[in-house]
């Protein structure tokens, strides 16, 4: 395939280079467009857009094929764990036992938050949407960690932050639940594993083995996905070189709407409506066809996949496992499962390859492990972490990084005087 793309534009021509990944995926370069022909491209959404390189995550979304550093996410989910995954994307190899124990130490260390930020989750209404604490409680972690604020950390600072932020927004995490709760914020069970710990900082109890290894894998199935809605916000703010509590509180703005990560939550939302309605989904189906009507069946659809989210085939086939494990009988399942079958047996579905992701069912097993449905996006928001502090600094060490600054195709009135 020849390494140059011709593009011509009537009185002129030029050729721009071509990138191939190294999964075969194609790019035409055109860094030196707009200089040498006056053009800029215009891509509603950046869909066809490659925004940058990067050797973190890959998604096949014809084939339905998710990978994190060569590893399919199949496999990561039957092998390793939420901290070794997480360890994977941040350093590029798996840990050795050593430094995995070290990883975990470390988080133990610093899971413990300061008692401003207690202050600070505790200052909302108890009836807060948890998802604007979260993010507040991010933030305001730069005031406690001042060493860390610069973007071009050390090494040393970089291998410091990482855990700092795996156990901060745990702990944040379970504060923030309890406050919803009325409840005190506890202190770890440094005895636990991550998952477990947190399980313990929301309940105030040791949980079952089942259950923090069933929320492990629901941690581990979000934890990157390319450059997604609240990835790419963490790269723009990162790329003005702001630091990655800025950063990452970004990210978790971004990820609250419902047409990303909010989503979960609008799911359950949209299956309790259809429980009350009497339990028929055809009425949903139809008004989610209705081009008059904005109601979108929440959990369905995707801007990469247009085949079955590989993520909600594993929530899927854990569903069953799960509530059998912890005996809960949700009758949301059934309907999940009705409206998946009849959504996937309709043309309007089919032909617009709209499948299942993965918050169609991620919100089933949340509800199962006690988790009230205004925490699911929080939870995204707690697996996705460590992608995030991934990608930030993936960005910060990539050569020749540019601020984020696009161009827009102006469309206002022109010549005015006033
Ligand atoms: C996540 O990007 C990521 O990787 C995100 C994520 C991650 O891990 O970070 O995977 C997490 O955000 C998953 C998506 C969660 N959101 C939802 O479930 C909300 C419901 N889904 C839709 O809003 C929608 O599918 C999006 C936002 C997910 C994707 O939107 P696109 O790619 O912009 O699709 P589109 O709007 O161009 O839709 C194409 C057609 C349109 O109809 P036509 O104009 O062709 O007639 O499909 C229709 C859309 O109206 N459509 C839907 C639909 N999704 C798309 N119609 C009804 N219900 C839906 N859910």
């Amino acid at each position: 395939m020849s390494k140059l793309a011709k593009l011509n534009l009537g009185e002129t021509e030029i050729e721009l280079p071509v990138m191939e990944g190294t999964e075969g995926e194609k790019a035409i370069d055109i860094s030196k467009l707009r200089a040498e022909t006056k053009f800029v491209t215009f891509d509603n959404g950046l869909g066809n857009t490659g925004a940058c390189t990067s050797s973190i995550t890959f998604i096949d979304g014809e084939k339905g094929i998710l990978k994190h550093r060569g590893y399919t996410i199949e496999n990561l989910c039957d092998k390793s764990s939420f901290l070794e995954t997480s360890y994977l994307l941040f350093h590029g190899h798996f840990p050795t036992a050593n430094e995995l124990s070290d990883l975990k130490a470390q988080i133990k260390e610093k899971s413990k938050i300061p008692d401003g930020i207690k202050s600070l989750i505790k200052s909302f209404p108890q009836d807060a949407h948890p998802m604007g604490i979260t993010s507040a409680a991010v933030v305001a972690l730069s005031g406690y960690y001042p060493h860390l604020l610069d973007q071009d950390l050390s090494v040393d600072k970089k291998n410091e932050i990482f855990p700092l932020m795996l156990g901060q927004l745990k702990a944040i995490t379970a504060g923030v639940y309890r406050h919803g709760q009325g409840k005190d914020m506890i202190d770890s069970d440094l005895s636990l594993d991550y998952t477990a710990d947190f399980l313990y900082l929301m309940n105030g109890e040791k949980p079952n083995e089942e259950v923090a290894k069933s929320l492990d894998v629901l941690l581990l199935l979000h934890a990157d996905h390319e450059q997604n809605c609240s990835t790419s916000t963490v790269r723009v703010v990162g790329s003005s070189k702001a630091n990655l509590f800025a950063s990452v509180s970004s990210g978790i703005d971004a990820l609250w709407g419902p047409l990303h990560g909010g989503a979960n939550q609008a799911v359950l939302e949209m299956l309790e409506a259809i429980k009350n309605d009497g339990g028929g989904y055809e009425k949903f189906i139809l008004k989610a066809k209705d081009k008059e009507d904005p109601f979108k069946l929440m959990g369905f659809g995707h801007r990469v996949y247009k085949n079955f989210d590989p993520r909600a085939k594993v929530i899927k086939g854990y569903c069953d496992t799960i509530l059998e494990k912890l005996n809960v009988q949700d009758p949301l399942l059934d309907i999940a499962n009705g409206l998946e079958a009849t959504a996937l047996s309709d043309e309007y579905f089919a032909s617009r390859k709209l499948f299942p992701n993965v918050d169609f069912y991620s919100g089933i097993i949340y509800k199962a492990l006690g988790i009230p449905t205004n925490m699911f996006t929080v939870m995204f928001a707690l697996g996705r972490q460590p992608g995030w502090i991934a990608q930030w600094k993936e960005m910060s060490e990539t050569k020749g990084i540019k601020i984020t600054r696009p161009r827009q195709i102006y469309l206002g009135k022109t010549d005015e005087k006033l």
